[in-house]
């Protein structure tokens, strides 16, 4: 990445739409000594994302844009972001197609989790995906968003082995314990550190 850390740590926001559990680990790992970021801003699109909670929680500034008027939305976000002098994006569990026009103002500068082996399994309901292809493993990954879905250059990833009696949910939770590892180790390594 085209960011130096210097001494200061690379303004980050954090888009999320859920439960946020990614969003908690990216936090308690921006605070430790070697974090080459800072986390300044959480974003979501859904009003009633319990990973919000965290803003409060770690006194982080926030808001909700509907994303109803994309065109709309994405202006007042970028906007948003250049007053707070936002350097980097972390896409989160965050369920809105981000426009090429928003990708390109950030370009090189977009993270995203997915819970796959990239480039098998992009989009949506990958577990269940997985499990009816029989497939032996699966796993998780983060990479560089670029205009086309989860198709970024890969950071890394990390292979979870499916058990004869895998659930989709007990997939999901096997690969979110990892997503948690995975997404501060890609981040380090973007930074060479
Ligand atoms: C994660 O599995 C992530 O890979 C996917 O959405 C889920 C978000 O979980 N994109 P959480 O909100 O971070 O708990």
């Amino acid at each position: 990445m085209v960011l130096s850390t210097g001494y200061s740590k690379i303004r980050t926001a954090v888009f999320i739409s859920g439960t946020g559990s990614n969003l908690k680990s990216l936090i308690k790992f921006s605070k430790i000594k070697k974090s080459p970021i800072s986390i300044e801003f959480i974003i979501s699109n859904n009003s009633k994302a319990k990973g919000l909670n965290y803003a409060k929680i770690y006194k982080i500034k926030k808001i909700v844009l509907n994303f109803k008027n994309q065109n709309l939305s994405e202006t007042r976000l970028l906007y948003i972001l250049k007053m707070n002098n936002i350097e980097m994006i972390c896409l989160a569990g965050f369920m809105k197609i981000l426009s090429k026009n928003f990708i390109n103002k950030f370009k090189g500068k977009i993270l995203n989790i997915h819970p796959s082996l990239l480039p098998k399994y992009k989009g949506l309901n990958t577990h269940e995906r997985v499990l009816n292809n029989r497939e032996k493993f699966s796993g998780c990954t983060v990479h560089f968003v670029n205009s086309r879905l989860d198709s970024g250059k890969i950071i890394l990833q990390k292979k979870v082995r499916i058990l004869k009696n895998e659930t989709e949910s007990s997939l999901a939770k096997k690969i979110l314990a990892q997503e948690h590892k995975l997404y501060p180790k890609a981040i380090l390594k973007v930074f060479n550190l």
